[in-house]
């Protein structure tokens, strides 16, 4: 018998735990910069320096942290459910905790990508981007970051990934930010909904939703011992 499919849904609370900061939670990272100034197309042609530095610092984090409970219970699920993960977060955790299906809708802190040609996407050695780094082109290196302003490519198969979900989890988002606050429109109805976090999220709209008001490692690890039963 074919296994069950699993959709989850992560955003920045599943990797607070390792010790990467949140954006909207009270000392979140857009409390401490302006998302117009760091994470915008008009931002990059007014202050590469600024812009190049945010995000050094925020992969030279990256490699000081490490998966934690929640990613690691994700990994377990795939024991009996066939696992996919939509994440909003650009950091590799699930990856290096081991999930084998994982869909970055934002970009990916490690990569980086020509300025001019956004297919010409390379893995960047280390944490740090210079200023005057190019790609084969000869124009300026920029994060692989999907900023406020510009499309998200991965929408369509995210979407179509949603629909085909026996069971849809999201984790540690806000569901702020759109097109990805929206995915979960696409879950068949009667598909069952777990929303995992330890905030307030506003979760009236997702019909027949079971919201568990935990951290994610917690929460997540308990999910997945029920799920797996
Ligand atoms: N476990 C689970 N959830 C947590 C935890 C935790 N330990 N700590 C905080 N949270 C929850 C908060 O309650 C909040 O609902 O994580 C959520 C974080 O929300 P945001 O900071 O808005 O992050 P996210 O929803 O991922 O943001 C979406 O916004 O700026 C952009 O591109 C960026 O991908 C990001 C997008």
């Amino acid at each position: 018998m074919s296994k069950k499919r699993i959709v989850v849904l992560t955003g920045a609370g599943v990797s607070a735990e390792s010790g990467i900061k949140t954006f909207r939670d009270s000392g979140g990272l857009w409390e401490e910069y302006d998302i117009m100034e760091v994470a915008t197309p008009e931002a990059w042609e007014r202050n590469r320096d600024l812009v190049i530095d945010f995000y050094n610092q925020r992969r030279k984090q990256l490699y000081e942290v490490e998966p934690n409970d929640a990613h690691y219970a994700l990994v377990e699920l795939e024991k009996d459910y066939d696992v996919h993960i939509i994440t909003q977060n650009v950091d590799d955790l699930h990856e290096r905790a081991g999930s084998s299906h994982v869909m970055h809708l934002h970009g990916e802190l490690k990569k980086v990508r020509s300025s001019v040609d956004e297919n010409l996407v390379y893995d960047l050695e280390g944490w740090e981007l210079k200023p005057g780094d190019t790609c084969e082109l000869g124009s300026q290196l920029r994060p692989h970051i999907v900023w406020f302003g510009e499309p998200v490519h991965m929408i369509p198969a995210a979407a179509d990934l949603s629909n085909t979900a026996d069971i849809f989890v999201i984790i540690g988002t806000s569901l702020n930010v759109y097109p990805a606050a929206s995915l979960v429109s696409y879950v068949r109805p009667g598909v069952p909904v777990y929303l995992i976090d330890p905030g307030e999220v506003n979760a009236a709209h997702i019909q027949g939703v079971r919201v568990i008001r935990e951290k994610a490692g917690s929460g997540t690890r308990r999910l997945v011992e029920e799920l797996r039963k």
